[in-house]
């Protein structure tokens, strides 16, 4: 939902800031891609004074674009400035929507992540002033309502406070100006995330510390309400609130992440490389957390004690996309082992089901970014109505995070890829961890049975690893070409499968644009059994286990229709039905769900490939949604 980042370097250093923010940009490409821009400025060597206006370069469609307009060096030999990354909420993509927008006399460039939602009013009373506005945007009104207050004040921070304070809606907006010699760099956020980091030898802000990284690894993340100006070597905080802003301490976090992880690693494309990296995932989502000999786990931090977790009466999930199909095999998990009821609602639905709250109940937010905006409203919501909360997140220190406090986190390392896999995966380990905990709590699983559940746990990695080889991918490439044709995929899964097949339809059609439909098995014959035809690939998922003969039958009530049939899983019964096979490994049911999913990855990724689709940046999406 746009990147924003946004960087002041003492004149004088090596690097030159059109370079710095092409950098930034390019690590958060994947939150946004129809557009680009950088407004930069040069300051004196070592001083805040500068004769120039901001010189803007802003470009319709991906980064590439942008670089190629910037090869003509105009841009160079500055060392502060702003840039962004955006998918468009209003007006189309072209150059003219492009951030940064200016106030027409360059004196400012502004970029902004979000929705401003009294645009038009605001339009019109600057209009009625005089003001001529150059595209269709919500992000230019904020402009000229900085550009004519610094105009007047010549004081860049104060202007962009009293100007938000007309704002209705949700931002993270970051602005460079210069007004009678003298440059500033401020930023604020209400609602989207923004980062900010002291240099050695300057500044910087950012939408994600993926793009701070390559600079520094602490980094302090703004609140909601927060604004900061930004100097070589100086961050300050103050708040959006007051006529001067108060200044506000943020504690400021150290990120564990490697750079290297933010890479490609030689794969062709981040959605193959996360694919490939998540038996590591399992690894680090299970280090220090099993306790083999009394067979329980811990979680790091803030743990439950066992009286907190007897006292849960009811767990309400709440999440969106792929972290919601981890939520309900989450609710599989916790009801099957810990018995205590679950409730699984799309986060966008919450708030408008008028939701009952009762006393003991715990929700739990599923979430990769943890800055999903209809996530974290639906969690404030069921908060204000007295459930405790537990954040499941990939992304320490993310509002999600820190709105929650009690985390598990995912430790799945960054995910670039917009088509979440190995976020996902790391969602089932804690999902699978945390049943585990309440039923040992809770007295629902014994120390034997816990240990047994720890051993198959550390027993699933050989066999993750067995399924990410060349020859099993390979294998499913051809499966997945032999289906190129068809013209459409319907998934079918049951008990805790049941939501692999949601997320391996939703894999398949947010990268191919080919239309995918998940169900539970013993819901085909209820409706979706009409659209079988030799046309319509069935690709049925069966474990071995408690539901595998219904699953069959399934299969079987396909075939008599003349669809074709992928058979995936470890049924070797179904496996004989199908017309093509997909073998995965015996495991627990329990944990079959994690196997499962990563063929069905490795079959989007072939497929999507095979039809040529830009795996990485599917069209019209962009991977963190922090607009409602
Ligand atoms: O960051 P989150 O996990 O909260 O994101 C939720 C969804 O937007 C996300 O899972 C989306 O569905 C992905 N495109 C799935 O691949």
């Amino acid at each position: 939902m746009c990147g924003i980042v946004g960087a002041w370097l003492n004149q004088g250093g090596a690097e030159d800031i059109a370079d710095v923010l092409i950098e930034g940009l390019r690590t958060l490409e994947y939150r946004g891609y129809d557009s680009s821009g950088i407004g930069v400025l040069r300051t004196d060597i070592g001083s805040s004074s500068s004769a120039e206006n901001v010189k803007v370069a802003r470009r319709q469609g991906r980064l590439e674009n942008l670089e190629e307009v910037l090869k003509d060096g105009s841009l160079k030999g500055a060392n502060v400035g702003v840039g962004h990354t955006r998918w468009a909420t209003h007006g189309e993509p072209s150059d003219e929507n492009a951030h940064p927008h200016t106030d027409g006399s360059n004196h400012i460039a502004l970029v902004h992540n979000g929705i401003i939602e009294n645009y038009l009013e605001l339009r019109r009373e600057l209009e009625a002033d005089g003001v001529v506005f150059a595209s269709e945007t919500d992000t230019e009104v904020l402009t000229h309502l900085v550009g004519r207050e610094y105009a007047k004040s010549g004081d860049l921070g104060g202007s962009l406070r009293a100007s938000l304070r007309r704002v209705k809606g949700y931002y993270a907006v970051s602005v460079v100006g210069n007004m009678n010699g003298a440059t500033e760099l401020a930023c604020a956020r209400q609602g989207p995330p923004l980062c900010v980091a002291t240099l050695e030898n300057g500044a910087m802000l950012a939408s994600d510390v993926l793009a701070v990284l390559p600079h520094t690894r602490e980094v302090t993340y703004l609140v909601d309400g927060d604004l900061a100006i930004l100097k070589p070597g100086e961050v300050v905080i103050e708040t959006i609130a007051g006529e001067a802003g108060e200044s506000v301490e943020r504690e400021v976090t150290v990120i564990d992440w490697d750079t290297e992880a933010a890479g490609k690693s030689g794969y062709e494309h981040f959605m193959l490389k996360e694919i490939f990296e998540q038996s590591e995932v399992l690894g680090r989502a299970i280090h220090d957390r099993l306790l083999p000999t009394v067979g329980d786990v811990a979680f790091e931090g803030d743990g439950w004690t066992d009286p907190e977790l007897n006292g849960i009466g009811r767990v309400q999930i709440l999440a969106c996309g792929t972290a919601l199909h981890a939520g309900i095999v989450a609710r599989y998990l916790i009801e099957g082992l810990a018995r205590i009821p679950v409730e699984v609602d799309y986060a966008s639905e919450y708030r408008y089901c008028d939701p009952v709250v009762s006393p003991g109940t715990l929700a739990v937010a599923i979430s990769q970014s943890g800055e999903t905006a209809d996530t974290l409203a639906a969690m404030r919501l069921a908060q204000e109505l007295g459930a405790q909360a537990m954040a499941i997140c990939n992304v320490q220190g993310s509002t999600l995070t820190r709105d929650c406090g009690r985390t598990i986190l995912t430790h799945a390392g960054p995910e670039i890829g917009v088509a979440s896999t190995k976020a996902f995966t790391a969602q089932l380990i804690a999902a699978y961890l945390f049943a585990l905990r309440l039923g040992r709590a809770r007295g629902t699983i014994d120390e034997t049975e816990g240990r047994k559940m720890i051993e198959e746990l550390r027993h699933l990695r050989p066999k993750l690893e067995g399924l990410l080889t060349t020859d099993y991918s390979d294998h499913i490439r051809k499966i997945a070409k032999r289906h190129l044709d068809a013209k459409g995929f319907l998934f079918l899964g049951r008990g805790v499968n049941y939501p692999i097949a949601l997320e391996g339809a939703l894999k398949l059609k947010e990268i191919s644009y080919v239309h995918a439909e998940g169900y539970a098995a013993g819901e085909m014959k209820h409706g979706p059994i009409a659209l079988i035809e030799p046309a319509l690939t069935t690709l049925v998922i069966n474990t071995k286990g408690r539901v595998s003969d219904k699953v069959r039958s399934a299969i079987e009530q396909v075939k008599a229709r003349k669809g074709p049939v992928i058979a995936l899983g470890s049924d070797p019964l179904s496996a004989e039905l199908g017309d093509d096979v997909i073998d995965v490994p015996t495991s627990s049911e329990w944990l079959s769900p994690i196997l499962n999913v990563v063929p069905l990855q490795l079959f989007s990724y072939h497929f999507a490939d095979l039809k040529g689709c830009d795996i990485d940046k599917p069209r019209n999406l962009a991977k963190s949604v922090t607009v409602e």
